[in-house]
C-alpha cells in the first residue's frame, strides 16, 4: 500500500516533524519489488531503516521506503564458527543480544548502537573497538533498477571508518535486504577500550563473557549517550576528523593531553567530541536544540526543533572549530 503525505516523525530518531510525499513499507524481498514495480517513476527514492543517522530539514518530494524484513537464520556452521544471516530491517542491537545470549562473540562491543542491521554496512557501524568489516561475511542487496538480487563480499563493500562503497560509487543503487555475519564460539573478549575494562571493575564481575561485554558497553552508552525516545538525538552528529602529525602538533602545545589515535598511514585521528568541548560547546542549548551535556559529540532536540536549527547549530561549530584548531569536521549524519 503506497500513502501519501506522512508524518516521518515517528521514524527519525531527532523527532523531526517532516512530511514525505509518499511512503510504502515492506517486509520481505517480493513487497519491496512490488513496490519499486509500481511506483512512480519520477518521484526519487529514500529507504528508511531505524532511522538514527538522518536529519531531515524539510519535507520529503521523495517515495519513502520504510524497511521492515525480519528474520534470524542460521546460515552456517563450524566447531569455532557460526554465521547468520540477518534481516536488513532488524533492529541492530536486538541482533547483538540474540548472539550474546547464544554466547557467540564479534559484536558485544557494538550493543546498544540504534539502528536496523541494513544499516550496519552501509557505514560499517563501531565503537569500543569494534568494526563490523571483522565479523561481517556478505550482504544481499536489490539493485533498483534491474531488480536484480546482487552479493557483495567483504572487499566488494570497501568499508572504510564509517564508509563503505554504498556511501559512494553506488550510492542510492541498491536496497539492502539481508546481511550475514560470522560470530566466535570461544570468542575472543576485547576489552582494550579502556571505559570498558573500568566499567567491568566497578560491575564486580569473576568471569568475564560476551554478556558482560555487552552489559558494560549498555551501562557507559547508557550513562553518556542520551536515549533517542526521550531526548532527540542521532549518535555522534560529527565523525572524528583524521589530521596530519603537524596539525596534532600544533594543537598540543596548547593541550599536550589532547585525545588521539595514530593512524597506519602516519596520520591522527582526534576526538571531535574532545575538540567541541574544549571550544566551549558542550551543554550549550539554543532555542529547542544543543550540543549533549555529557558527549559534545551529540546535538539533541529538546522539542520542537526544526532540522534546519540543528543544521545551522552544526554549521556553527563547524565554523568555530575551525578558527580554534584549523580542523574541518565532517558530519556524520546523512542531511535532508
Ligand atoms: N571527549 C571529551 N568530551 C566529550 C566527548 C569526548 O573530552 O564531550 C573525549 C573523551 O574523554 C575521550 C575521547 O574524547 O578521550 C573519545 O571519546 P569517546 O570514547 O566517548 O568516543 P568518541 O570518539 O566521542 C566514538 C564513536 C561513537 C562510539 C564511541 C565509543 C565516532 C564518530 N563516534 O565516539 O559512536 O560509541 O567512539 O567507541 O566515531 C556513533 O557513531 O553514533 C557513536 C556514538
Amino acid at each position: 500500500m503506497i500513502e501519501h503525505n506522512i508524518s516521518l516523525k515517528p521514524y527519525n530518531t531527532f523527532g523531526i516533524d517532516v512530511k514525505a510525499s509518499s511512503f510504502g513499507r515492506f517486509g520481505s524481498l517480493d513487497e519491496l519489488k512490488s513496490l519499486l514495480q509500481n511506483r512512480d517513476k519520477e518521484t526519487p527514492l529514500f529507504i528508511l531503516g531505524g532511522g538514527s543517522n538522518i536529519l531531515l530539514t524539510k519535507d520529503l518530494p521523495f517515495f519513502v521506503l520504510k524497511n521492515e524484513i525480519s528474520g534470524m537464520e542460521v546460515i552456517d556452521e563450524t566447531e569455532t564458527t557460526v554465521a547468520v544471516k540477518v534481516g536488513s530491517g532488524v533492529e541492530w542491537h536486538s541482533f547483538v543480544r540474540f548472539t550474546v545470549e547464544q554466547g557467540w562473540g564479534g559484536i558485544e562491543n557494538m550493543s546498544l548502537i540504534p539502528g536496523s542491521v541494513g544499516a550496519s554496512p552501509m557505514q560499517n557501524i563501531g565503537a569500543y573497538g569494534a568494526e563490523i568489516k571483522d565479523t561481517f561475511v556478505s550482504l544481499e542487496a536489490l539493485h533498483i533498477d534491474s531488480l536484480e538480487l546482487h552479493t557483495f563480499n567483504r572487499e566488494q563493500c570497501q568499508f572504510g571508518y564509517r564508509e563503505s562503497v554504498f556511501k559512494r560509487a553506488l550510492k542510492d543503487q541498491y536496497v539492502i535486504v539481508s546481511v550475514s555475519y560470522q560470530l566466535a564460539k570461544n570468542p575472543i573478549i576485547n576489552t582494550t577500550y579502556g571505559a570498558i575494562q573500568s566499567e567491568i571493575e566497578v560491575m564486580g564481575v569473576n568471569e568475564i563473557t560476551v554478556d558482560t561485554v555487552s552489559q558494560a558497553v549498555m551501562n557507559i552508552r547508557r550513562s553518556k549517550l542520551p536515549d533517542p525516545k526521550v531526548l532527540g538525538n542521532a549518535g555522534s552528529f560529527f565523525k572524528n576528523p583524521v589530521v596530519s602529525k603537524d596539525v596534532l602538533a600544533q594543537i598540543q602545545m596548547d593541550y599536550p593531553d589532547a585525545p588521539h589515535y595514530p593512524q597506519e598511514n602516519g596520520d591522527e585521528k582526534l576526538a571531535a567530541g574532545w575538540l567541541i568541548e574544549k571550544a566551549g560547546w558542550k551543554g550549550k542549548r539554543i532555542g529547542h536544540c544543543g550540543v549533549h551535556e555529557l558527549q559534545a559529540l551529540v546535538l539533541v532536540n529538546y522539542g520542537g526543533a526544526t532540522g534546519n536549527e540543528i543544521y545551522d547549530l552544526s554549521s556553527a561549530i563547524i565554523t568555530d572549530i575551525h578558527s580554534k584548531f584549523g580542523v574541518t569536521l565532517e558530519r556524520e549524519v546523512n542531511i535532508l
